[in-house]
């Protein structure tokens, strides 16, 4: 039973870790613990009693409620706060009971002590995965409205301590997913998007540790929100060593009218913790989202070509065929033609909306170019951006106000492009047409779904309720969109896009198969994108493709090796390729073939960070330990240069493995201990591929 109740406390065990709290004296629903699974329920620390310190400091900042209501003198920052119809901004929860549903999941119901509320903390324990997810339910039970002004999905207590460090991802277009760390000291730091999406600039996401953890050593506790829209994370330190992480829906701008008799529910927060460093908080992520989160995470994912570098608007059956021979001769198994594709479509300034093919580029539809790709024996895949609307459309010039948009003020174009307004049904219900047509009449097995702005002007003049709630209409209305069209095409692989890595998060993950990392696909760059992207993300949903930049520069072994670390890709424009690039390539790809069970779907070891170091390297290991794939690369450093032993990680120290290349046996032990030395010029890399042999050395 990963859920044991004791007399007004709850402790929520996984495998090695353990959650739990209780009710104090006052009766206040407060934090205990969240670390390593200790032996005996009475090993874990009893509820801290209210203390009022002095009449300028309120209990929360000694008490570490569970789940604290803007109420009294909670200076702290509250995970909820509500007007009621009268005007009161004050919520006070009570406990009202606890149930436990299908073994894994406690909900704790609280009760406001005099306005018609019900507040419902959920939590769901994933034993194997060592994971904790937590959202939280509100419902207004009496007669008229109430409104939310806040509702985060949960708040995450650390043990009192004062040396705490966060690590985060940064970054921006073109340049996604840096890890950044830093001392929390004293205030609140906060992460968020207030920009419709995920974004590029930081991801729902974070780790803290006691200041000096590395790969493999350290207490982490981390978390994620599995939400594509506006998030908020905020991470507060109180003057009273109380350090919490509240992570939700961002509050900015938002407002939820809840009418009688109504539920909202947040979305889901997922936390975890470890005392074995950065590595391991990965595998955590990685295998949950493999087995729990992807539609289909123990699949192998294909090989694609992809034309957006290649031949950007300029796309036609001739030209894509032409890509797609060479392409098929290189052993690609997935053929993507992306944007140009569709009505009117030249450049970015038209055709966003008119969702079926360009009569003048496609003359007989889709159909003879997909059976070309198809009878070379790839899949065929397309690129569409289902949420945007070009004013230049025959769908904005029917229905311009189906915009997200203020009357009296000029929309702001961005690309040439607005946002259609996922929140109504009526945008839903067309773009679910339109592509389900798409998918209905043409064998399309793939789909890069895009986004290629940012909100502004977030007025919605005709909304149901309060305007405010489009943060979140949008959201599920997009959910539902996707939702809908892979129920009906069930055989369709989709990625999320958003102008790269906009839109990557855990909740996009339960609806996309892979995500396109970023637009920046120069080699050494994606070096650091690619290890911010797997602190959260597994390898087979990072799709890296190698393209042109940095050719002439950067060997195209070293592009193929980068790619190669994730689900590979090509976007380089082939027909520029000479015969040794296509022939380099097909070998490349060939080899790929024999590591992408290890890389996609093993363990993955950040040996040495390329933010650190200019020679870097990560190794995969297949989950029975059999095999292992090891990539080291060089960047730049200056002559005479000393390079560094290489310590592999996760073998069996017994066993004996085979570089496939080279023969050399070693045991495990023996790679892993006494060091790999590695000679590589600059810009040179290497893949060591070591499979467990049989017989002893
Ligand atoms: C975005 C994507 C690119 C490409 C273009 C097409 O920028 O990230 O990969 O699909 O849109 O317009």
């Amino acid at each position: 039973m990963p859920i044991h109740t004791l007399p007004n406390y709850w402790i929520l065990e996984t495998r090695t870790t353990a959650y739990a709290f209780g009710l104090n004296e006052a009766g206040l629903l407060t934090h205990c613990y969240w670390g390593q699974r200790l032996t005996q329920p009475g090993d874990y620390p009893q509820p801290v009693n209210p203390m009022n310190w002095a009449s300028f400091s309120g209990s929360a900042h000694l008490t570490p409620e569970e789940y604290p209501a803007y109420a009294g003198t909670k200076f702290i920052d509250p995970c909820l706060k509500i007007t009621f119809p009268d005007g009161v901004r004050d919520v006070v929860l009570r406990f009202d009971s606890a149930d436990i549903t299908e073994n894994d999941t406690l909900s704790i119901h609280l009760k406001d002590d005099h306005y018609p509320l019900k507040l419902t903390l959920h939590y769901r324990v994933y034993e194997q995965h060592d994971l904790i997810e937590r959202w939280t339910s509100i419902e207004n039970t009496g007669e008229s409205p109430i409104t939310i002004e806040r509702i985060y999905s949960a708040e995450w207590h650390l043990p009192r301590g004062d040396q705490y460090r966060l690590s985060h991802l940064t970054g921006r277009w073109l340049d996604e997913m840096h890890i950044r760390r830093e001392p929390l000291i004293q205030g609140i730091k906060i992460l968020e998007s207030r920009r419709i999406t995920t974004s590029h600039h930081h991801n729902p996401w974070f780790a803290i540790d006691e200041g000096s953890a590395t790969e493999d050593n350290g207490k982490i506790w981390f978390g994620t929100l599995a939400w594509s829209g506006n998030w908020k994370i905020a991470a507060e330190v109180t003057d009273f060593m109380s350090t919490r992480v509240n992570i939700g829906l961002n509050d900015f701008d938002f407002a939820w009218v809840l009418q009688p008799k109504e539920t909202f529910t947040t979305p889901s927060s997922f936390g975890g913790f470890t005392p074995n460093g950065w590595g391991e908080a990965s595998h955590i992520l990685h295998n949950f989202i493999r087995d729990r989160v992807l539609p289909r995470g123990d699949t192998l994912r294909k090989i694609l070509y992809n034309s957006w570098e290649a031949t950007f608007f300029d796309v036609g059956e001739a030209s894509q065929i032409e890509l797609a021979k060479i392409a098929a001769q290189m052993g690609i198994e997935l053929f993507v033609m992306d944007d140009g594709w569709f009505h009117k479509r030249d450049l970015d300034n038209a055709g966003l909306g008119d969702w079926w093919p360009d009569e003048r580029k496609f003359p007989n539809g889709l159909k003879p170019l997909i059976d070309a790709v198809n009878a070379m024996g790839m899949d065929f895949g397309l690129w569409i951006e289902p949420e945007m609307v070009n004013p230049d459309s025959d769908l904005y010039r029917a229905h311009p106000d189906w915009t997200i948009h203020f009357p009296t003020r000029t929309s702001t174009q961005l690309r040439s492009q607005l946002i259609l307004n996922m929140g109504r049904s009526d945008v839903q219900d067309y773009l679910i047409g339109q592509i389900d047509k798409l998918l209905s009449e043409n064998n399309i097995r793939f789909i890069k779904w895009d986004m290629n702005r940012n909100v502004s002007e977030p007025g919605w003049p005709d909304a149901p309720g309060d305007q405010r709630e489009i943060w979140v209409r949008y959201v599920y209305g997009l959910y539902r969109v996707w939702q809908t069209l892979k129920d009906k095409h069930p055989d369709v692989i989709w990625q999320s896009c958003s102008g790269g890595g906009g839109r990557a998060d855990m909740g996009i993950l339960r609806l996309a198969d892979q995500i396109w990392v970023s637009d920046n696909t120069e080699a050494t760059a994606r070096l650091n994108i690619q290890e911010g992207f797997s602190q959260i993300f597994p390898a087979n949903t990072m799709e890296a493709w190698v393209t042109d930049a940095g050719r002439g520069i950067v060997p195209l072994e070293f592009r193929f090796h980068v790619s190669m670390c994730g689900t590979l890709g090509i976007g380089g424009h082939l027909l520029h390729w000479n015969e040794n690039e296509r022939q380099e390539a097909t070998q490349l790809i060939a080899q790929y073939k024999t590591i992408r069970p290890i890389v996609q779907l093993g363990d993955l070891y950040r040996l040495r960070s390329p933010q650190e170091n200019p020679v870097s390297a990560v190794q995969y290991v297949s989950k029975d330990q059999s095999e292992s794939a090891i990539f080291i690369f060089r960047t730049f450093i200056s002559e005479p240069a000393q390079l560094p032993n290489l310590y592999l990680k996760g073998l069996e120290p017994e066993a004996i493995y085979e570089n496939v290349k080279t023969h050399e046996r070693k045991s495990g032990a023996g790679w892993m201990y006494a060091g790999i030395p590695i000679t590589l010029n600059n810009l040179q890399s290497i893949i060591i591929h070591l499979k467990r042999s049989a017989t002893n050395i």
